[in-house]
């Protein structure tokens, strides 16, 4: 079991450490977990794909629509990527997860604890009413992360990965459901008042 995290928002820096686990591999190229099959890319447009995903990240975030990646921390190294995407947020209360870690640091529970992570920011700072995510028929260990964390099963729909057709389990988490399992995982959260506007969360919550 992992000890304790950090999900921030990085620096540049940060992504040049980033970029290091991108290239070091995040799964055996035999499969692929993602529907855009970008880990697929050959350096130095592999690098610059990451680059520009987190830069546009940062410059198209409105309240109608946004995608939330955060670098993950473990003991002072980044590791991976936990994110939570939205659109129209305001209305739907609902966001989707994703995520990913470097090899290396897979199978030891920092992915089940980042998941947590991220899952308490959307119910507790956002306001969430659900969150959802989905993975590949073929990818157990992202089916039993979903699992571990609470969601529930909510169908399948096929995707076009790699040019062919694959079925995606699509996973739910309400926040009824979220509230009924509380753990005593304990999240700290900061930096999140300065921000909430930019979620069209003009108030506090009450
Ligand atoms: C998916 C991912 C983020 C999970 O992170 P992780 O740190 O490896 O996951 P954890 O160690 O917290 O938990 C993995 C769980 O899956 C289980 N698992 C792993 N591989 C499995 C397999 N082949 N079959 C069944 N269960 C498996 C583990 O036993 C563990 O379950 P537990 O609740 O019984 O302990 C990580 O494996 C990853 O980055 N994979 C490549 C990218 C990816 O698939 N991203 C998700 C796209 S949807």
């Amino acid at each position: 079991m992992a000890t304790s995290l950090e999900l921030r928002k990085p620096t540049d820096p940060d992504l040049a450490e980033l970029v290091d686990v991108v290239r070091a591999g995040i799964h055996d190229p035999q499969t692929m977990p993602f529907t855009t099959a970008w880990t697929d890319a050959e350096s130095p447009e592999l690098e610059r794909r990451v680059l520009k995903y987190w830069w546009r990240c940062r410059s198209e975030f409105t309240p109608q629509q946004w995608d939330l990646p955060f670098v993950v921390v473990s003991e002072g190294t980044i590791v991976g990527v936990q994110s939570l995407a939205a659109s129209n947020f305001p209305t739907l209360r609902t966001a989707e997860t994703g995520s990913w870690l470097g090899l290396d640091h897979q199978g030891a529970g920092i992915g089940k604890e980042m998941r947590r992570a991220i899952v308490s920011f959307a119910f507790e700072c956002l306001d969430a009413l659900a969150v959802t995510s989905a993975a590949y028929m073929d990818n157990r260990a992202s089916q039993q992360v979903s699992l571990a964390t609470g969601y529930e099963p909510n169908g399948t729909v096929f995707e076009e990965r790699r040019g062919e057709r694959a079925e995606q389990i699509r996973y739910i988490l309400t926040r009824q459901r979220w509230s009924e399992l509380q753990t005593n995982a304990e999240i700290h959260i900061e930096g999140m008042e300065a921000c909430r506007d930019m979620f069209g969360l003009a108030n506090p919550l009450g």
